[in-house]
């Protein structure tokens, strides 16, 4: 059930943007090519075959419910406190629905991209305790001159889910995506994890899934420049202590360029 026809598109072309601004080795290839262990593109065995990094890889590829475990989940979200709501919302069985249902998301996911995606979960939620963001309400994040996406009086669009998607113009364009009326009712976002996680996963796809092959480093600056510019080195710390610990767990190595 691809629901992401248009973030599809939207992929594509920025695929397209970074098969001409990325350097090749650290690929960011078009979407037919390979990335090969070294970070080159191409399309014969020798970019596609073992151990191709990222692309339509002709390897083996672990489905997504044996790399994210119970296990794995639990190990997780057991380290959020007993208070959190979180522990009672986000679930594998949810993010694995939603895992299920993004377009091209089940069928090019790497061991790596698990690790970077939930360090970045991890860090963003505290280990699944939180929902929303702490006094997210008391916070104004409608920006106004935005018209193609503008703010339905009385809503409110601080961080939410997983990625803590934020912002009118965010909630909108994701809406549009997920064909789910997510400016109209942000805090859908809020009470069905599903539709959370897919928030997450349309985040990932669309802003940081594409500078995944320049490293780690470069997925912290898609998420939140700030923290990179020096403006937080602690978080940026605290992402990256996760992400280690991640790729150990599934037995990847973090590959260069982990902090930014
Ligand atoms: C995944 O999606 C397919 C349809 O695209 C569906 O047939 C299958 O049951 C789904 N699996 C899960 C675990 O949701
Ligand atoms: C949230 O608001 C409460 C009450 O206004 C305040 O005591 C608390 O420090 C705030 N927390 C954060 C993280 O802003
Ligand atoms: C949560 O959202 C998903 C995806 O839109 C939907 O299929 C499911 O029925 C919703 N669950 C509940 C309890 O509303």
């Amino acid at each position: 059930m691809p629901l992401t026809k248009t973030s599809s598109v939207f992929l594509i072309f920025l695929f397209g943007f970074y098969s001409q601004t990325a350097k090749s080795q650290f690929c960011g290839c078009s979407p037919i090519l390979c990335c090969s262990e070294h970070g080159f593109c191409g399309y014969s065995d020798d970019y596609c075959g073992s151990p191709c990094r990222s692309g339509p890889c002709r390897t083996s590829r672990d489905p997504i419910d044996k790399i994210v475990t119970q296990q794995f989940f639990d190990g997780i979200i057991d380290q959020a406190p007993n208070g959190c709501a979180g522990k009672r919302f986000y679930t594998r069985e949810s993010f694995l629905k939603a895992a299920n249902a993004t377009f091209d998301f089940t069928d090019t996911v790497t061991r790596l991209e698990i690790a970077a995606m939930f360090a970045h979960f991890t860090h963003e939620t505290e280990h699944f305790c939180y929902i929303e963001e702490v006094n997210g309400s008391s916070r104004d994040y409608c920006d106004e001159s935005n018209r193609q996406y503008p703010c339905v009086p009385g809503k409110g669009y601080y961080g939410r889910g997983p990625i803590q998607l934020a912002w009118n113009f965010m909630y909108g364009a994701c809406d549009v995506d997920l064909k789910l009326d997510l400016l109209g009712q942000p805090e859908l976002v809020g009470s069905n994890s599903t539709v959370s996680f897919l928030t997450g996963l349309w985040f990932w796809m669309n802003n940081v899934k594409p500078v995944l092959t320049e490293g780690f480093g470069a997925t912290i600056k898609a998420i939140n420049v700030m923290e990179c510019d020096g403006g937080n080195s602690g978080a940026v710390s605290a992402r990256t202590g996760y992400y280690k610990d991640y790729c150990k767990q599934l037995g990847v190595d973090p590959g260069a360029n982990i902090t930014c």
